[in-house]
């Protein structure tokens, strides 16, 4: 516990998100839990919470750096961010550039397949529904977004997708897909929020294409943690492992 944290606003299936003394900022805890397959599928790993959080604020930050907004601030702890408070827009907003999961057992691509243009996918966050796939009409129909916003939507998520696809294919990771979610801020601008690590997207070793990522999980195989230690490895430098004691 530290002294930031107040009021509880809203616990996720991997995060919990309090209040804080300022009203433009919430703090972000990166628990331990694992759920896949729509919550059937639950553990609890230890410092995989960690793990996320550094490795989310790493890419938020290279991002930062291209000019693209995010929520974080800082990181206070090993599993604690403190980021701009949101108004979260109910989308997951997935960007594929290889064929697998999903989109080979729904549609006739081969497998592994070099998708470009990426694919760009909108669900519907909500539970109730089961995260329903949408279309353009469908999301302005129930103000989900505009046309306008969701095209800013498109333009950030594919240069969300360049920037850390070569970020990471330099440290031998292939992004293969993602899955990122938008919110407004206080002045309305389009700001990405939650998370990018290895709990939402797929990478690949670029050479032998194993996973380090949550389909581990998924699959119900070993060594979930000691693949997403791999990739803080990689992605951060030598002073942040130092700060934040890694290895
Ligand atoms: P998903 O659509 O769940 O799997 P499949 O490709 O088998 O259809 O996942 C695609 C990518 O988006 C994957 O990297 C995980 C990520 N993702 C999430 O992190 N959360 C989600 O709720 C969804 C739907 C996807």
């Amino acid at each position: 516990m530290t002294d930031v944290k107040k009021e509880l606003l809203y616990t996720g299936k991997a995060k919990n998100v309090y209040k804080t003394e300022n009203d433009d900022e919430v703090l972000i805890e990166f628990r331990d839990d694992i759920t896949a397959l729509d919550g059937g599928k639950k553990d609890t790993l230890n410092k995989k919470g960690a793990y996320n959080a550094l490795i989310s604020s790493k890419f938020f930050k290279i991002l930062e750096d291209e000019g693209i907004l995010t929520q974080f601030i800082k990181l206070i702890n090993e599993n604690e961010m403190i980021a701009k408070s949101l108004d979260m827009i109910p989308l997951e907003v997935i960007c594929r550039n290889i064929a697998t999961g999903s989109l080979l057992r729904k549609y006739p691509f081969h497998k592994n397949q070099h998708l470009q243009p990426p694919v760009l996918q909108f669900d519907y966050k909500n539970d109730v529904y089961h995260d329903p796939m949408l279309n353009d009409s469908i999301i302005i129909a129930l103000e989900i977004a505009t046309e306008e916003q969701l095209q800013q939507i498109r333009q950030i998520t594919l240069k969300i997708n360049k920037v850390l696809s070569e970020f990471l294919y330099e440290r031998g990771l292939i992004l293969v897909d993602f899955k990122v979610e938008f919110g407004f801020d206080k002045d309305g601008n389009i700001v990405l929020g939650d998370e990018i690590s290895p709990d939402t997207t797929r990478l690949w070793d670029s050479e032998t294409h194993k996973n380090f990522d949550k389909d581990i999980f998924r699959k119900g195989e070993e060594g979930v943690v000691d693949a997403y230690e791999v990739v803080v490895n990689l992605v951060l430098n030598d002073e942040e492992k130092q700060k934040w004691n890694i290895d």
